[in-house]
């Protein structure tokens, strides 16, 4: 995967972003799912990859587009079996991170999406993580099994700061309940959210964002998707797989999981020798502007980030719908 690919996935993040931000508000997060969705397919395949989905809208039989293993990338729109010369690329997507953020116009739903060279990200299956996500200062000094008050009063020693100047970033669910209350007793400060733990943990790795660290349990492809984030930001996601039932041990068995307990890091969930993210805003966010539509155009707001080499973008675009447009700043 030698290309620069990144401006590249920028179109197919931008265009999912705006084909959802259409429904925003609109109450209705499956019209939100599916805008995004056959927006994100339609735009890959016009890109120059032999690509394969490893985290997507299900397996195959579940999810029309985008399944887990679908191929997309020119050559394969083109039904060309002549793969050869374009780079070998696994890519992981949330064409909507966040239906319900679309669906009622609340802050940080995005339109998300990481690639790796080929087996460069797991292929994580849809349980549950349990997830610690922090940013670069701190990540060498916390850990998934240390109690709540010993983990912030390490953040709040990193970043010089005290406990009680964090902010502590948890999915509102009963399942955090223990979670919440021990954060409390710290002192430290909350966001609950009613969902997208995945831009919570990219704003925990950016200094100056509000946010210094996600606590608690969310989805194990979004887990995935925020470890490649961290390996362009140096961040850290200390993650566990939540195993309920026989089925799911069984199911991780079979991918070849053999310690059901392992922390896996960033490097364990995205371990792709190149790495790029993209993200675009679909409502404000904390990093990223929603999108906006001023009659002759769409605003967005993206970022985009690769490990190799190594760089950060923050992208505002202009995207022009009509001869003679008026271009406000
Ligand atoms: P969407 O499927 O609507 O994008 O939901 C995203 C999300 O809130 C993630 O950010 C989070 O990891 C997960 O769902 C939490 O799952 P649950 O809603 O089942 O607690």
């Amino acid at each position: 995967m030698d290309a620069d690919l990144s401006l590249e996935f920028l179109r197919v993040v931008e265009q999912a972003a705006i084909a959802c931000a259409h429904t925003m508000g609109q109450g209705d997060g499956k019209r939100s799912d599916h805008a995004a969705v056959e927006a994100m397919r339609r735009v890959l395949d016009t890109v120059p990859i032999d690509g394969r989905i490893v985290i997507g809208e299900g397996e195959r039989d579940e999810a029309p587009m985008l399944y887990i293993g679908e191929k997309v990338g020119s050559p394969h729109a083109m039904r060309s079996t002549a793969t050869t010369g374009f780079p070998q690329v696994d890519i992981a997507v949330d064409p909507l991170e966040g239906t319900n953020l679309c669906s009622t116009g609340a802050p940080n739903a995005i339109a998300v999406l990481a690639a790796s060279n080929r087996d460069g990200l797991l292929h994580a299956p849809d349980l549950y993580m349990e997830k610690l996500v922090v940013g670069p200062s701190s990540k060498d000094h916390v850990s998934l099994d240390a109690p709540v008050h010993e983990n912030l009063k390490a953040i709040a020693g990193c970043l010089g700061r005290r406990v009680e100047d964090l902010v502590i970033v948890v999915l509102e669910r009963e399942r955090h309940e223990k979670l919440i209350a021990d954060i409390r007793a710290t002192g430290a400060r909350i966001r609950l959210i009613g969902d997208g733990d995945l831009s919570a943990g990219i704003a925990a790795a950016v200094v100056a964002s509000g946010v210094h660290a996600v606590m608690g349990t969310g989805g194990a492809p979004e887990g995935v998707i925020t470890a490649a984030a961290m390996r362009c930001l140096n961040g850290e996601i200390f993650a566990r797989l939540v195993i309920k039932t026989p089925a799911d041990e069984q199911r991780l068995r079979e991918m070849g999981v053999t310690d059901l307990r392992k922390i896996y890091r960033s490097k364990d969930l995205a371990p792709g020798k190149r790495v790029i993210f993209a993200a675009t805003g679909v409502t404000d966010g904390t990093l990223m502007k929603g999108v906006r539509f001023f009659g002759d155009g769409v605003r967005t707001s993206s970022l985009i980030m690769q490990n190799e080499p190594h760089y950060i973008r923050f992208v505002d675009s202009i995207h022009v719908t009509a001869p003679n447009a008026k271009i406000h700043f």
